[in-house]
């Protein structure tokens, strides 16, 4: 996504993206700013349309000021034209998503848009809405006949948010109901972690670098430790999240899939087809939780179900630690821990990998580590990737201590533009790309993993944890090595 991104066809046809609850959270959030990044970046297609399809009264000018309100402290003075050209791609349409004659007339509207542009547009979908509606907008825009006028060579795209479903009947029951309404090759699942940088260099470095290879297995892999702690708290999302919990907001999706790109074999091709198919490949192989008490931990900050919207004895897990196995020669007996957390301490978002120590190592450090080696790819709060190896102490004695090789994407040598994640999961939907969604069997075996573990969540102990810590500690968890 830089001036050496490769030429795609799919930029050059005129395309319309339609935001269904473009005035929710997620599209102010996320959503208006990557659009902005990317307009400034001249990475949208040329011929490009922005059209708000929501509940809320607005005029077409009234959407323009709310556009321009949200994204109002990314603007600066120099930017007045291309705030102004960028807002002229934008229009809005009021509907119901329960309400089909809202997407007939939606439809009616693009074609009078692409008429002017003299042919058919790639039109992209994308439901920022609540769960709890996809059902409906799903069918009504496969009834209303919207996403079928178009081109053979421009096929609707269908953009669905998570969580995508609550357990395995429910993302099946969906996945099915997609799958009876569009094909494979339109719906692109998003899960914006797959589109993190880090997460997609985590797969190069692997690939192109052999010196781990050798080590990247029960041989030389001690145990892996993903994280995405967090120090925000609900930031008004208290309904949604106290009927959802970390394991299903975060768990089923972004650790799974972070430990997905660790852990696959080979794709043999960076493409799609090959990746999702390996990264489907890893989660199918995991082991599904027996000992809960050895290994998962659950907890909950202290004064949670004092937040808006929350029950004052909700049992909903703010924090979760997994310890899961792989079940496949490369990684028998490996430990992949899971965890993650709101209101903690700190803010990161990372990929730890312990080498084993070798037999016969001559190590002399005092420190507790003794000579381990470890390989950290770090997410956020900024992307880097380091190495922590031992050397010798300078001087007389014979001590080696802990060092560093470290790259960072921030350290000056680029000046690229380091695309959100949510930048790319829109730049690649408008070139057609699917590598970064999750493929149907990726989901599937994701909540196979997870849904057991819902189903006896409740039974199990709910530690508080204070605001700012490290979250609960627990020596079952810890004693197992
Ligand atoms: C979302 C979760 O999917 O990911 C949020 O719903 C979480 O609860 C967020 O805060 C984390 O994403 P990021 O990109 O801010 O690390």
């Amino acid at each position: 996504m830089s001036s050496v991104v490769q030429h795609n066809n799919q930029l050059d046809s005129p395309t319309f993206l339609i935001i269904f609850g473009i005035t929710g959270d997620l599209s102010r959030r996320k959503l208006l700013p990557a659009l902005w990044h990317l307009y400034r970046h001249h990475l949208l297609p040329r011929k490009f349309r922005i059209i708000g399809f929501s509940r809320r009264d607005f005029s077409d000018e009234l959407f323009a000021s709310f556009v321009r309100d949200t994204l109002a402290n990314m603007f600066s003075a120099a930017d007045t034209h291309t705030v102004r050209d960028f807002l002229s791609t934008f229009s809005y349409r009021q509907g119901h998503f329960n309400v089909k004659e809202r997407y007939e007339a939606l439809g009616e509207y693009l074609q009078s848009l692409e008429r002017t542009y003299h042919t058919s547009a790639n039109k992209l979908f994308y439901l920022a809405i609540s769960p709890a509606h996809y059902e409906i907008a799903l069918q009504n825009l496969h009834d209303s006949g919207i996403t079928k006028h178009t081109a053979p060579a421009h096929p609707a795209r269908i953009l669905i948010e998570k969580p995508f479903g609550k357990d395995v009947d429910t993302a099946m029951a969906l996945d099915e109901k997609l799958g009876k309404l569009f094909a494979e090759d339109q719906i692109y699942r998003i899960d914006h972690y797959l589109a993190k940088e880090m997460v997609q260099n985590m797969v190069n470095f692997r690939f192109s670098n052999f010196i781990f290879e050798a080590l990247w297995n029960s041989v030389g892999i001690e145990k892996v430790h993903i994280r995405l702690l967090e120090t925000l708290g609900m930031e008004g999302r208290g309904v949604f999240y106290s009927d959802t919990g970390a394991l299903r907001d975060v768990g089923q999706n972004h650790l799974l899939q972070m430990l997905a790109v660790i852990a696959m074999e080979n794709p043999g091709k960076l493409d799609a087809q090959h990746i999702r198919h390996a990264r489907a490949d890893v989660l199918g192989q995991l082991q599904s939780v027996e000992d809960f008490s050895r290994d998962i931990v659950r907890g909950q900050y202290e004064g949670f179900t004092l937040g808006e919207g929350i029950d004052s004895d909700a049992q909903t897990e703010t924090y979760f630690k997994i310890r899961a196995f792989l079940n496949s020669p490369r990684w028998k007996g490996v430990p992949f821990i899971l965890e993650s957390g709101k209101r903690m301490r700190q803010k990161v978002a990372s990929i730890i990998i312990y080498f084993k120590q070798a037999p016969g190592t001559l190590c002399t450090a005092t420190d507790s580590r003794g000579c381990q080696n470890t390989l950290t790819f770090t997410l956020q709060p900024q992307e880097d990737i380091s190495i922590l190896f031992w050397a010798k102490k300078p001087g007389l004695s014979n001590e080696v201590e802990p060092r560093t090789l470290h790259f960072s994407y921030r350290d000056g040598t680029h000046s690229e533009h380091l695309p959100d994640a949510y930048e790319r999961v829109l730049y690649d939907c408008f070139s057609g790309d699917q590598t970064l969604f999750a493929g149907t069997d990726e989901v599937r075996a994701a909540w196979h993993f997870i849904t057991p573990i819902i189903e006896r969540w409740h039974s199990q102990p709910l530690h508080a944890y204070g605001q700012g810590t490290d979250g609960p500690t627990s020596e079952s968890f810890d004693a197992y090595a």
